[in-house]
This record gives C-alpha cells, structure tokens and sequence, in this order.
C-alpha cells in the first residue's frame, strides 16, 4: 500500500490547476443513466472514485469511453441490469446516486445499503422516503434496498435534514416522473447546481437549484448532453489552506471562488491574505494564523468537508479556537492522529476544543478517510521533520495527484510505492 512521506518546513510557492470537482462528477455520471443518448462530461478528475463509477456504470451494462482530454463519455443505451452490488457501493457511498435514476428511467432498483462508514452511520432514509413519496414501492431484504415503480408520479417532498446526495437523488428521479415534484429543504450545494444544469442540458425542467426549493416539471424523455463539471472547491480550500499554513504564497487556478465565500471570509479571519479574480485564488500565507471558531453547516455554511484541514490550521494559532462539526456525529478521526504530532486538542462531543501550540512534530500518522487524510498532509508540511501518512489509498478517492501539486509548489513530498 502507498506510503507519503513529507518533509515539512518549506513555505508553499506558485500556482496549480484545481481539478473538476469529485462530487458534481459522481451525479453527473450517474445522470447518464435517464437516458439511452450519450452523455459527454468534460473536465472530469482522475480519481479513485471516478473509476469506481465508471465501474458501477458499466456493470449496469453503460458503454464508457474516456479521452486523454479529462473527458467520460458513458452511453446508457445497453443498460440490462438495476443492480449495485455490495463490492462496490461498500467502497464508494456515492454509489448510491444510481437509485433514483434506474428507477426512474427502467422501473426498478437494486442498491446495496450503504451501511456505516468511518464518519458515521449515514443513513438514506430520506432518499427512500422521497421516494416512496413518488409513487415507489421500497422493500429493505438481503442487504439490499429493492425500488420498484411503473413511473415515478411528482410529489412535494419536504426533507427534514439537509441532504446532497439525497437532493441529487430526488432531483433525477423526479426529472422523469408524471407531473410536478418541488423539494423543500433542498440542499443548495454547488454541486446540486451542477447537476440541474447537466438535467436541463439533458432536456429536464428544473428551476430554483441552488435555493432550498426546487422545482422539478417531470418529461417523458431525456436526451444526451456535453456539460463541462464545476471546480473541485474542497480541493480548493485544501490547497488555499496549505498555502496559509506554510506562510506561503499560492496561486490555484480553474478556481471558482463564488463557491467558497465562507471559508474565504473564514481565512481572511485568521490572517490570511486572499485575492481573487473570476477564475483564480491567491492566497498568502500569516507569520501567525489567528485562532478563529468555526461552525460546520450546509452551504453556503463552512463545509464539513474542509473542517479537518482548518483544524490543523488552529492548531497552530495561538490562543484558543472552539470547532463544532454539525454534519456528521463522527468526523474527528484526525484528531488523535494530529496529537500524534503534537497538537493541543480536546473532545467534548460534537466540539472541538483546540489550542495552538508553538510547532507541530512530523510522526508516523495513518489516514482514516478522504478530508482526515488531507489534513494530515496539511499537518506534515509544516510539522518539523518527517511525517510518514500510510493508508494514501484514502487521499487518493477524492484529490488527484495530490503529491505532484504539493511538489510543483515546492514542498518536499515523495510518494512511496511497495
Ligand atoms: C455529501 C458529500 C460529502 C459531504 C456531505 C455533506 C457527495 C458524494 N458527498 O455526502 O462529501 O461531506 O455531502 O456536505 O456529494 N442523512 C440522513 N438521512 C439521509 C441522508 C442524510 O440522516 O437519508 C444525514 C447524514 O447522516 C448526515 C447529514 O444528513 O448527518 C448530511 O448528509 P448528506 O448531505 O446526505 O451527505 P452525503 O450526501 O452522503
């Protein structure tokens, strides 16, 4: 299994392309499925999880074609089979976005349940619900979540939890349905966006995405589309973070900085110094970050996605900064891998209690899941000495190259392979 191995200490220097975003992506491709045209998807990041959809889609019987050019092209006509095994939806929760749109566009489902993960239980009550909302009939035996409907009818389905893959879910179903769906308490991530903006290309009629209502007018019939996916803003922050942290000075672009108003305001807050244009971010690095306290919310709140990695920032400000993760009931695994390091940092429920420390000192640290995994990286850049982060294969599901981007900045990381 891959190793990285950091040397910290080296101030960050230059400019890096964002890749296309891991979660507007793995909708995207699942979209695909509403229809038996072919759907062309550009500026598509090469990572582990990409490779797992592509593998999903094509033992739903999908034909994939993917270019030098960052671009996937999946043709739905061939589609034979409704069903997600357990090997792959255990390695990718995500996979689960392919519900909505078997159901939708060939009457049934079969999706392994998700069951737990390393950030908590996550459950998909509320993609199940919506659906049964829609006229479906949802049976639980096996392991498997069984869907099954003639055609889907609209519905007003209001959501008590703010949910992405939940509102991605509903939002493709309901594309095909009879009639009117509206989503209240819709997600209003960037991501959603994305992907009523794929669904309309592809001939749906979608308003209010990016609100917490949504209103989805149900056709019979989708067609193929060439929709080019949004910048990666959680590899965004993590990068902005690493050049704020090393006292830096960092230039990302393909950038979208619209979609990442709070964390910048947030980072300006510590001391970090932020410029950007239409398409790129500066960001320069403090002598000192100033310790802040941070609330994980829905955007356009803090994402809980970057929470780790602002963390490992707080752990070197001095003073005291309080982190509330509001999202998921588990998501401090990177705690006790930071104190590893030296960080000053207590847990009482879903708070996080940190205190900034002189220095932090590189350690044998592992990886528990994708933004825990970055953040540890974050840590080693700046840590004296040397870091050794096993269990890369996380980093790897959701950031591309990681390693070579540091390396073009400048820092001195090396990925190990045995
Ligand atoms: C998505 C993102 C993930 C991000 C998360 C929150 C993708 C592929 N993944 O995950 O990177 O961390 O949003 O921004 O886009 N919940 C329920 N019942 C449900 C659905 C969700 O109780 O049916 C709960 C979850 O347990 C969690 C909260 O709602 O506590 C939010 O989860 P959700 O937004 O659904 O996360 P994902 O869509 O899985």
């Amino acid at each position: 299994m891959d190793k990285i191995l950091v040397r910290g200490g080296k101030p960050l220097r230059g400019s890096i392309p964002i890749s296309g975003a891991k979660n507007a992506t793995l909708p995207a491709m699942a979209a695909s499925l509403l229809t038996s045209d072919r759907v062309h998807l550009t500026n598509i990041p090469h990572l582990r999880d990409v490779t797992t959809m592509v593998e999903l889609l094509g033992q739903h019987g999908c034909g994939i074609t993917i270019d030098e050019k960052l671009g996937v092209e999946v043709d739905g006509a061939g589609v034979n089979n409704c069903r997600a095994p357990y090997d792959l939806v255990r390695t990718m929760r995500a996979s689960i976005l392919v519900m909505g749109p078997l159901l939708a566009r060939h009457g049934h489902a079969e999706i392994s349940l998700p069951g737990g993960c390393a950030i908590g239980s996550r459950p998909v009550d509320i993609h199940l619900s919506g659906l049964e909302k829609m006229g479906a009939t949802i049976e639980l035996s096996g392991g498997y979540i069984r869907a099954s409907a003639k055609r889907l009818r609209g519905a007003i389905i209001p959501m008590n939890l703010v949910t992405v893959t939940g509102t991605e879910n509903l939002m493709m179903a309901a594309s095909l349905a009879q009639g009117q769906t509206i989503l209240e308490n819709a997600a209003r991530e960037p991501e959603v966006v994305d992907l009523a903006n794929c669904l309309n290309r592809m001939g749906a009629r979608i308003s209010g995405a990016g609100s917490s209502t949504i209103t989805i007018d149900g056709v019979d019939t989708l067609h193929g589309c060439t929709h080019a996916i949004l910048p990666d803003r959680i590899e965004t922050g993590t990068f902005m973070v690493a050049g704020a942290i090393t006292g830096g000075d960092v230039t990302l672009t393909g950038a979208d900085p619209e979609t990442l108003t709070d964390p910048i305001i947030r980072l300006r807050e510590c001391g970090v110094g932020i410029d950007t244009g239409p398409d790129w971010i500066r960001v320069r690095g403090p002598s000192r970050p100033v310790a802040i306290d941070l609330e994980t919310q829905p955007y356009p709140g803090f994402p809980t996605d970057l929470q780790a990695q602002m963390m490992v920032l707080m752990t070197l400000a001095p003073g005291d900064s309080r982190i509330v993760e509001t999202i998921f009931e588990n998501r401090f695994m990177h705690v006790s891998e930071l104190q590893r390091l030296g960080a000053d940092i207590r847990i009482a429920g879903n708070t996080a209690y940190v205190r900034g420390v002189d220095h932090l000192l590189g350690a044998p640290v592992m990886a528990t899941d994708l933004r825990a995994s970055a953040s540890l990286v974050l840590a080693g850049l700046v840590a004296r000495g040397e870091t050794l982060l096993s269990r890369v294969y996380h980093i790897d599901r959701g950031y591309e190259r990681i390693e070579e981007k540091f390396l073009a900045l400048g820092a001195n990381i090396q990925r190990l392979s045995n």
